[in-house]
């Protein structure tokens, strides 16, 4: 694809996500020779630097992020796309300058795309201050916000952000990022069921018992307390990420990929969700937060013990959550959602559990519950694709083994890209798809909302887990029989009760 000229200006260029994420990534589409040959890269940040100093800190940032060397003459063409803009705080002025340079000097593209890679808290603030100046009219350009979650901080937070966006900018402008979406094993969910005619005849409520959506994580808060405290795991994982992962599995065939059809169809899986009430969150939500333990044989400090923790603090580090959707295909099947940090494994899956043969004919044979198949998608740290059946096992007695049948799909030298590598190449070329509408976004707060009330309330006591196991034990109470229980492993021999 050719990609029209284009200026892409980075609010908070110093910052983390930018440094480890976007410059790397936009690095990389240098070297795939995706990016368009006239396009300026406008880096913002609050301190006053020069251009040449600015430079010296990409290089600094592409060395840290390829240690090993990297691609020097590819650096040399990527450099020369680089600018630098102070915006100091309060500095109204400063864009004035800015809406003079974006105006009138030729060097800079029309269409501009302005990614906030700052606080939330910040993204009205310069929406505002690029409005007033009249940077976000779309006469000159098309002119293009990206925002990374947290899309607030509840459902009504989210909507007086989205009232302050919408003073200055209208839907088709904002591209709200949720990089799970960008991942190439995410997007493979919907080529998954829409490409194969094997799988969708079984995908409803007549052969799924369940489905299980994880994200774990060894790692703990780190140095994101600050940001971490105000959230907890579900803000940060279960109302963004997890909940587009259940969107796409449970959504129903859209009209077309076009980003409407697809997203409409996303929005009608979270309105179907059915509401927990407040008395239902016991029975619908568990929360727990690390304790001491160890992680790959060390020992590691409590989330209580962390820096920029409260002593009190009732953060819930693990968050899980069962919830149904009442349509048609869905009716009385358990969605089960769980994130984690500091947990057992770093692993993302989705995980389908199908209900057993309604005859038990092998009964008399085996001395075990029958094993039910699963079907599972691992999303990362491995790209893969699972399926359990069961097989006689070779001999004279009629009895059988649970075999998996493994795909590994990305054939020698296919390079998995970074989610952030497809979805600034999207917001260049203004395509929705991998982005969030408002709407989605709103229903999603709307399903975790009770929750969050109930637990704001219930601010003295939260169960503990030590880091490096599977999560708090009370977890289980979620699932509604005993043969129901939160799988842990993709391979054949876990997936028992821990
Ligand atoms: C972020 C969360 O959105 O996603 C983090 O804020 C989490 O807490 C991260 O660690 C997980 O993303 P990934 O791509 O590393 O799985």
């Amino acid at each position: 694809k050719t990609l029209a000229p284009c200026t892409l200006m980075i609010f908070g260029a110093n910052g983390n996500l930018s440094r480890l994420k976007l410059i790397p990534a936009l690095f990389r589409l240098e070297q795939a020779n995706v990016l368009p040959e006239k396009m300026v890269i406008l880096s913002a940040g609050l301190e006053e630097r020069s251009r040449d100093e600015w430079v010296g800190e990409v290089e600094g940032i592409i060395k840290a992020k390829y240690p090993k060397g990297y691609d020097k003459a590819t650096f040399e063409k990527f450099k020369t796309r680089h600018q630098y803009h102070a915006t100091p705080i309060g500095d109204a002025e400063s864009y004035n300058r800015l809406k003079v340079l974006l105006d009138e000097d030729a060097n800079y593209p029309t269409d501009v795309v302005f990614y906030m890679a700052v606080r939330p808290s910040e993204f009205p603030v310069i929406i505002d201050a690029l409005g007033n100046v009249g940077l976000l009219k779309q006469t000159a350009g098309t002119r293009r916000v990206v925002i990374e979650k947290p899309f607030g901080y509840d459902l009504l937070s989210a909507q007086s952000l989205q009232k302050s966006l919408y003073k200055h900018l209208n839907e088709p402008q904002i591209f709200r990022i949720d990089h799970y979406v960008g991942k190439g094993t995410v997007q493979n969910v919907m080529v998954f069921r829409f490409a194969n005619m094997l799988l969708e005849p079984l995908w409803n409520r007549h052969y799924i018992d369940h489905v299980q959506i994880t994200h774990s994580e060894n790692l703990g808060v780190g140095g994101r307390a600050d940001y971490y405290e105000g959230s907890g795991a579900l803000r940060d994982m279960i109302q963004s990420h997890l909940m587009q992962l259940l969107a796409l599995v449970a959504m129903e065939p859209p009209v077309s990929l076009a980003a409407e059809h697809l997203r409409d169809e996303k929005v009608k899986v979270l309105k179907t969700i059915r509401p927990i009430s407040q008395s239902a969150v016991h029975a619908h939500a568990f929360r727990g937060q690390y304790a001491s333990g160890t992680i790959d044989g060390k020992p590691v400090p409590g989330y209580l013990e962390e820096t920029g923790v409260a002593s009190d603090s009732t953060t819930e580090t693990y968050a899980a959550m069962k919830v149904f959707i009442d349509n048609w295909r869905w009716s009385g099947v358990p969605f089960y959602l769980r994130t984690g940090k500091r947990m057992a494994e770093n692993a993302s899956a989705i995980m389908i559990r199908f209900k057993n043969p309604p005859q038990d004919l092998l009964r008399a044979t085996r001395h075990e519950p029958p094993r039910p198949n699963w079907i599972m998608l691992g999303i990362q740290p491995d790209d893969c694709l699972k399926m359990e059946i069961q097989v006689k096992i070779p001999g004279l007695e009629l009895q059988t083994r649970t075999i998996s049948l493994d795909a590994t799909y990305r054939k020698e030298g296919e390079d998995e890209y970074d989610a952030y590598e497809g979805l600034l190449l999207d917001a260049m070329e203004g395509d929705h798809s991998l982005f969030l509408r408002f709407d989605e976004v709103e229903w999603s707060w709307r399903v975790v909302d009770p929750i969050l009330k109930v637990w704001a309330m219930e601010r003295d006591f939260i169960n503990t887990y030590s880091a490096g196991s599977w999560g708090p034990r009370g977890t289980y109470r979620l699932f509604d029989r005993e043969d129901q229980f939160w799988r842990h492993s993709l391979n054949v021999k876990g997936g028992d009760l821990e």
